[in-house]
């Protein structure tokens, strides 16, 4: 099973992000010093993703214009002698490739993934990644996926338990762990209510898919919130040909979510040896 492209959906109105997002990607709002999407495009390059396929709206260009050159910066870069800051922003303009392909109307992240059919239908597999989504540990969260889909040779959906009372938050699976970690996916509920969850698994925005996705997406009807759900879909694939659930290792943060969004800002500030001592000794007497 050949996996090169990842499909990244960031066509979304981040309206739980706003007034911050009135003008600005959700997805290029800074985590620390990158944009929190160049983050998803590093773990996709570290698994061996060669193509991005950014499915965008029309108020989105920035996220490829940063993934492109800017030779007017280089220029003033080069001419002051900036020499790190230009190799810098080279170096995220010679990432990737990018492919975009606008989703005209926000009818919700299934309908976001069938946007890329054209691109990817012939491909064995190809990647979902979602934008907003940061993810880390010692193996990049889709290579993990990749490698079980490539061994089971089946799509496979990246999960991680949460707490009780987030489950209506997330959709949530139900199957069996055939080895540790890995679930054979019976039933998949989109934001269950808290007591009618079948487990406290979520799933989070890594996938591994085949193209017969788009068999499920085409059949579907709006779901939760009216919107064309990924999981409906799921639970098509999973009840025909089957899916498998990886519980991924790391940490996640949901860059739409203040929480989640300034922890990862503090996580990614403090490991920059820099910066760690000054950004403890400011934060301890905020902290009480
Ligand atoms: P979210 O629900 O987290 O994103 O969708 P959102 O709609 O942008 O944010 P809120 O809830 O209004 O704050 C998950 C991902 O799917 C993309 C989003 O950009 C996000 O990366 N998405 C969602 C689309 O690309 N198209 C859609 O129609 C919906």
């Amino acid at each position: 099973m050949n996996i090169h492209k990842v499909v990244i959906p960031v066509a979304g109105w981040g309206t739980r992000s706003l007034p911050a997002t009135k003008n600005i990607p959700k997805e290029m709002l800074p985590v620390y010093n990158k944009p929190g999407v160049q983050y998803v495009v590093e773990e996709a390059i570290q698994a061996g993703i060669e193509d991005v396929v950014f499915i965008t709206n029309r108020d989105k260009s920035a996220i490829e214009d940063h993934f492109d050159y800017n030779l007017q910066l280089e220029m003033v870069l080069e001419r002051s002698g900036k020499e790190e800051a230009l190799a810098a922003i080279r170096q995220v303009a010679e990432m990737v490739r990018i492919i975009s392909i606008r989703q005209k109307r926000q009818l919700g992240l299934g309908h976001a993934v069938l946007c890329a059919k054209d691109v990817v239908r012939y491909d064995d597999a190809f990647a979902v990644m979602v934008g907003d989504d940061l993810m880390f540990g010692m193996s990049p969260g889709i290579r993990q996926l990749i490698e079980v889909a490539q061994s089971e040779r089946l799509p496979v959906i990246g999960v991680m338990e949460v707490p009780q009372d987030r489950v209506s938050r997330y959709g949530i699976i139900s199957g069996e762990e055939i080895s540790p970690g890995i679930y054979q996916v019976r039933k998949l509920v989109e934001k269950p209510r808290v007591d009618q969850a079948p487990s406290r698994l979520a799933i989070i925005g890594r996938y591994v898919l085949t193209p017969e996705i788009f068999v499920h997406l085409e059949k579907i009807s709006p779901g939760h919130g009216g919107e064309i759900q990924l999981t409906d879909a799921l639970q098509g694939q999973a009840s025909a040909r089957g899916l498998l659930a990886v519980k991924i290792r790391g940490m996640r943060f949901d860059a739409g979510d203040w929480a989640e969004y300034l922890t990862a800002n503090i996580y990614f500030a403090l490991q920059d040896e820099e910066l760690r001592e000054d950004l403890v000794r400011r934060l301890k007497p905020l902290l009480g």
